[in-house]
């Protein structure tokens, strides 16, 4: 789809919430001002798919961290004749490049306790924000992104990335032409051993150690911390992002209420004992994690399907985010990679997902698959970027919004509710405030982006 039909398309579509006040045709652009705040191992990998572009100008960055700036520079020194601003006098020094640059684009990459606080400034200083995942801290924290959105003429663009992976991009295709049927149940989660992230003394990017917080580095800094205090499903967006998408979360459907329940945690402080760094007597080894090994968390829907989410971060096991998308005539499943279609598979018989696959495949992957070689996550990072980037130029309502990540990060909270009062069901608030029931999804309707 050309950029005007996208228009012509978002500004019918996109009345359900907030987009056509939005539209302000006449202040497009074709080169975008862009500043990270962030400068980390994810926002470095932003920063590499922003230098191989022509439309946007890197003008600056706010990261407190030395050595999180110096590979930055590092990295930017490689590609850019000019010298992009920093900012990075403290913890709140990215305000002051808010306020002095000319920002059409930021990307925060930060750890999760600063987001809110980041993309609100943003919006209120009339920035198009691009705002990497996490779950939420509170409900109320959920609240202030939606109103601060709504209160600013930009939008924000919530950076689910999965939503882009080329499989479960085919599998949309799938859905949204009928192959499952009506669908019923949906499965996902977050299924990666991260001990060896949340623990990282070696100063490599994925070293692993037995340190953590003032001794860490990267995401061991400050996530391995949530772990000790917090019990729930602390990072629920790859997987419930992708499944909003196929039942329409937010775009006539909605999450109604959860449950979750916490097994036992045993994973991380066994790591530190059995760790060659670690042992008995490290004083880690001492830490009670309240975070449980794995929690299930289970959600009814509106329309009337249930999904079951997965959180499973600290035991030893291959990554996998565990879709299942279940209808009347059939399912996908991730885990082993098979299609089961009545009709069409042998009865009862799994098929290989490889032909299903190619036939499905995305017209977004067919046509860009060139350029997102070689892109973070197997190429899906390439569309995210360029999404964020083509909506931005015109300030048109993302595919994933305030509302959204609202949503999807209101899991977090409401998980840990549950947990903490013997899985009780905990309400989901309405954050479109009852526009989901006329608002449609126009998430990759097109071949643009
Ligand atoms: N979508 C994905 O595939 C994916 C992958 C990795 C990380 N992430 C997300 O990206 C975010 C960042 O993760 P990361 O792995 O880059 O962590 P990181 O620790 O490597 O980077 C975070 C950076 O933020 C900086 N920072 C901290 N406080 C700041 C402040 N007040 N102002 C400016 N900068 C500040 C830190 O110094 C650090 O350089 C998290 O939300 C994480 O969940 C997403």
């Amino acid at each position: 789809m050309k950029r005007r039909e996208f228009i012509e398309k978002a500004g019918v579509i996109g009345t359900g919430i907030g987009l056509a006040p939005k539209m302000a045709l006449n202040s497009s652009k074709s080169v975008l001002n862009v500043g990270f705040i962030g400068c980390g191992l994810r926002g470095q990998g932003h920063i590499s798919l922003v230098l191989q572009r022509d439309d946007c100008r890197i003008v600056s960055l706010a990261d407190p961290d030395p050595i999180m700036m110096e590979r930055t520079q590092k990295l930017i020194s490689t590609k850019l004749d000019y010298i992009p601003k920093t900012y990075s006098s403290g913890e709140r020094d990215y305000i002051k490049m808010l306020d002095r640059e000319d920002l059409d684009l930021v990307i925060i990459a930060t750890p999760w306790r600063w987001h809110t606080e980041m993309a609100v400034a943003c919006l209120e200083r009339s920035i198009y924000t691009g705002l990497e995942v996490s779950g939420g801290i509170s409900i109320d924290e959920c609240w202030q992104t939606v109103r601060a959105e709504q209160a600013s003429d930009k939008h924000l663009y919530f950076l689910e990335n999965v939503c882009f992976r080329r499989d479960v991009m085919a599998v949309l295709n799938m859905v949204r032409q009928g192959l499952f049927g009506e669908l019923m149940h949906l499965e996902c989660g977050y299924q990666h051993d991260l001990r060896n992230v949340k623990f990282n003394n070696g100063k490599q990017p994925y070293g692993g150690g037995v340190e953590f917080g003032e001794n860490g580095f990267s995401e061991a800094r400050w996530r391995t911390v949530h772990s000790v205090n917090r019990n729930g499903d602390l990072y629920p967006t790859h997987g419930i992002g992708p499944v909003a998408q196929y039942i329409n979360i937010n775009k006539g459907n909605r999450f109604l209420y959860l449950t979750s329940v916490a097994s036992k945690s045993r994973g991380l402080h066994n790591y530190i004992l059995d760790h060659e760094k670690g042992g008995p007597d490290h004083p880690n080894a001492q830490i009670e994690f309240k975070l449980g090994d794995k929690i299930t968390t289970m959600i009814t829907c509106a329309n009337g399907e249930t999904v079951v989410l997965h959180h499973d971060t600290n035991l030893p096991r291959p990554y996998s985010l565990g879709f299942r998308v279940q209808g009347t005539r059939g399912l996908w499943m991730d885990v082993n990679k098979s299609v089961y279609v009545e009709g069409r598979s042998d009865s009862h018989r799994w098929e290989s997902q490889a032909a299903y696959m190619e036939e499905y495949d995305h017209m977004l992957w067919r046509r860009y698959e060139d350029s997102a070689k070689g892109a973070g996550h197997g190429g899906m990072d390439y569309f995210l970027l360029n999404s964020l980037i083509e909506h931005a130029k015109i300030n048109a309502r993302p595919p994933f919004d305030a509302i959204d990540a609202a949503t999807w990060k209101a899991i977090t909270p409401l998980s840990e509710a549950s947990v903490a009062s013997e899985g009780s069901p905990q309400e989901f608030p309405d954050f479109s405030e009852g526009q989901w029931k006329s608002s449609k999804n126009d998430f990759a309707y097109g071949s643009e982006y």
